[in-house]
């Protein structure tokens, strides 16, 4: 099913705008070579195949929410912004710090955020695609003025540590943005500049292909018995090549849709800011969309897939490195469980 946001004259008419950026990587860093001890790999394999080169882990007793909260604070202070200013919480992430409540909730709690409403998003690598998309719907109906939006993953936790083929792509991190009205000004906006604001977004899922990428078991269909446990059908599973074939065909797709829907064509994009799973998959979404790599933000080299944290974490460090600025039209996509994918083009 599909959910397109179109607004026929978008560039006139954007309802809500990013005020402000910050996301939050744990000091841990893990190299390829530090995996080889744990697993039957070699950091040639894994930079070849994906060109991830590091990755960062929590902390032991380091939890989600922390993660959350640290790039949340960032972001807030970026905007200039209060947690008082706050009307709504959303956070992207398939690894909350426990079942229920969510790990909004939990987040809420660590700002000290008043009783202003917090949920989760499980769109796995799009939940921040889907939360801008979500957060830029209260924005335009009224509901909310400021709202903060994080893509958060602690997958260190969550892969299977036996499994070569999927627990060397992941990694710790999180990222956050505050959105607020397009009318809202900043302070480093770009005078006489168009109006800021999300121009479009796309988000899709096909339940069909939801065995490619999943935690099979531990929750209500098959809970956490000790024989789960033992064959680590809790931790994360993957049809690599099938999730590699869907996630070049359906990014290429969205993106090419969510410009459309914008009213624009890949030269009008100043970055294209991808969801962080695999260099190839990346280059290849490069080749089809007939936009260069050199303007794609990357850092899976140093991060690896942290999933919904991937796209706001390179976001912040692009905006913090002066490569994107205010002003520019950014594109962002991204693909994961569910299948779910979704794009985005913003002009920050
Ligand atoms: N180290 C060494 N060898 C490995 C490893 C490893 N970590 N993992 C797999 N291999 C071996 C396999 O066992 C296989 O060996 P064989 O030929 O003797 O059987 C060989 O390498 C090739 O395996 P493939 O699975 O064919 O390798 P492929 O080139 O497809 O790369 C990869 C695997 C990197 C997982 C790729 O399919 C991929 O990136 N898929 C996308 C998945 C993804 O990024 N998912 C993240 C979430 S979704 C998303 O974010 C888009």
């Amino acid at each position: 099913m599909a959910l397109v946001e179109e607004r026929g004259n978008v560039e006139s008419t954007p309802r809500s705008r990013i005020l402000g950026t910050g996301s939050y990587a744990p000091s841990r860093v893990v190299s390829n070579v530090d995996l080889e001890s744990i697993v039957d790999t070699s950091d040639g394999w894994i930079a070849t195949r994906t060109g991830i080169r590091r990755r960062r882990f929590a902390a032991d007793g380091e939890t989600t929410s922390d993660l959350a909260a640290a790039a949340s604070r960032r972001a807030l202070t970026a905007a200039g912004l209060n947690v008082a200013d706050l009307d709504l919480i959303i956070v992207g992430t398939v690894t909350p710090d426990q079942p229920t409540p969510s790990c909004a909730t939990a987040l809420q709690r660590k700002l000290g955020a008043s009783d202003i409403p917090a949920f989760d998003i499980a769109a796995a690598c799009a939940g921040f695609v889907y939360g801008l998309t979500i957060a830029d719907q209260f924005i335009a109906t009224g509901k909310a003025r400021c709202v903060l939006v994080v893509g958060v993953e602690l997958l260190s936790r969550a892969v299977n540590w036996s499994d070569r083929t999927t627990c060397v792509l992941f990694g710790d991190g999180a990222g956050a943005v505050v959105l607020g009205p397009s009318s809202m000004a900043c302070p480093d906006d770009v005078e006489g500049g168009a109006t800021p604001g999300i121009l479009a977004t796309q988000i899709f899922t096909d339940g069909s292909l939801a065995d490619a990428l999943c935690i099979p078991a531990g929750g209500a269909r098959r809970p956490a018995t000790l024989a789960v446990i033992e064959a680590a059908e809790n931790k994360v599973h993957m049809d690599g090549q099938d999730v590699f074939r869907t996630a070049v065909k359906q990014l290429t797709a969205s993106s090419a849709q969510v410009m459309k829907a914008a009213g624009l064509v890949s030269r009008d994009i100043d970055w294209v800011v991808p969801h962080q799973a695999n260099m190839r998959i990346i280059a290849q979404v490069s080749q089809r969309l007939g936009y260069p790599l050199e303007r794609f933000v990357l850092n899976l080299e140093e991060y690896g897939n942290t999933s919904s944290a991937s796209i706001p974490i390179a976001l912040d460090e692009a905006v913090r490195d002066g490569r994107v600025r205010r002003g520019q039209r950014i594109l962002m996509c991204a693909l994961g469980a569910g299948i779910s994918w979704g794009a985005a083009v913003v002009r920050l």
